[in-house]
């Protein structure tokens, strides 16, 4: 019976007409709305069901109805929950480099939530979109250099800051019971990463898309992984990004790291050995 009001809900909002609706919406009205249907569709699912699904939802902004399988976006999120537990014991913080409209970050800080972790979630972004690319970036998304790619402005540390407010504000929150240090840190990646990173790093998640981005961020990030920590880029083996590998498998080659799939996450990655 609660499976198929489940169902019920996942239909409704696959529907043509909530398509249309969600799409009209501001960014924070959809976090809203989301949360909303969080809360409605709990029933008789534990807490990471639920998250799981609201979730999945959000990420499928454009409310393709796939099922609650795991589909390729389905594993970064059910991989996120997997590698932040495995995480644990290991010394560091959680650091995402690309934060977007926070789909991912949201899932790392609900990650730390649910399992209990003393560790702080770290957000770096510009939050007005890409710097400018460069000759290794050129691909299906690039065409020209020197000029930034288009997307991703239409953010900000307010919106990231506000799904988790949203969220804290509800009874059957995840944040409530163990509430997340987030830290969110807006600038171009050479401004900010030198003096904000935390020492430690347990999780970096490199989610940046272009070559310089995606070297700059390792260059910083990996002097400070934590032996046992997890490295997790979202466009390796991305045709429209091809400067991501190059740079992954520049920076890694020189120090000697394996790059390997995580099939738990569905994406590629480093384990920093013990
Ligand atoms: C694909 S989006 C991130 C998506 C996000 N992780 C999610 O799950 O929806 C890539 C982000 O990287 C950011 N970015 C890329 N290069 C950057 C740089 N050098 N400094 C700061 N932000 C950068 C862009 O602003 C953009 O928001």
């Amino acid at each position: 019976m609660l499976d198929l009001f489940n169902r019920f809900l996942i239909r409704v909002l696959s529907s043509r007409f909530a398509r249309r609706w969600f799409a009209g919406l501001s960014s924070e009205e959809r976090a809203t709305a989301l949360l909303q249907f969080w809360r409605g569709a709990n029933t008789g699912l534990n807490d990471k069901e639920r998250y799981l699904l609201v979730r999945k939802a959000y990420d499928d902004r454009r409310m393709k109805n796939y099922a609650l399988q795991r589909s390729g976006r389905y594993a970064r999120i059910y991989g996120f929950f997997r590698l932040i537990e495995e995480l644990g014991p290991v010394q560091g913080d959680i650091v995402e480099c690309g934060v977007g409209r926070g789909i991912s970050l949201a899932c790392l800080v609900y990650a730390v939530s649910f399992f209990r972790l003393e560790k702080m979630v770290y957000g770096f972004d510009s939050f007005s979109g890409f710097p400018p690319a460069t000759v290794q970036d050129i691909g299906t998304r690039v065409t020209t250099v020197d000029k930034p790619p288009t997307g991703w402005g239409d953010t900000s540390p307010d919106l990231i800051r506000s799904i988790f407010e949203c969220d804290r504000a509800i009874p059957e929150s995840l944040l409530r019971a163990h509430d997340v240090r987030l830290e969110i840190v807006p600038g171009f990646f050479h401004e900010t990463l030198s003096n904000n990173l935390p020492k430690r790093i347990a999780f970096l998640h490199v989610d940046c898309d272009m070559y310089e981005s995606t070297k700059i961020v390792l260059e910083h990030g990996l002097p400070r992984m934590s032996p046992g920590g997890i490295v997790i880029f979202d466009e390796y083996h991305d045709e429209h990004w091809p400067g991501a590998k190059k740079a992954a498998d520049e920076v890694c080659a020189a120090r000697g790291l394996k790059i390997e799939y995580l099939a738990v996450a569905g994406r590629y990655g480093i384990r920093i050995p013990q």
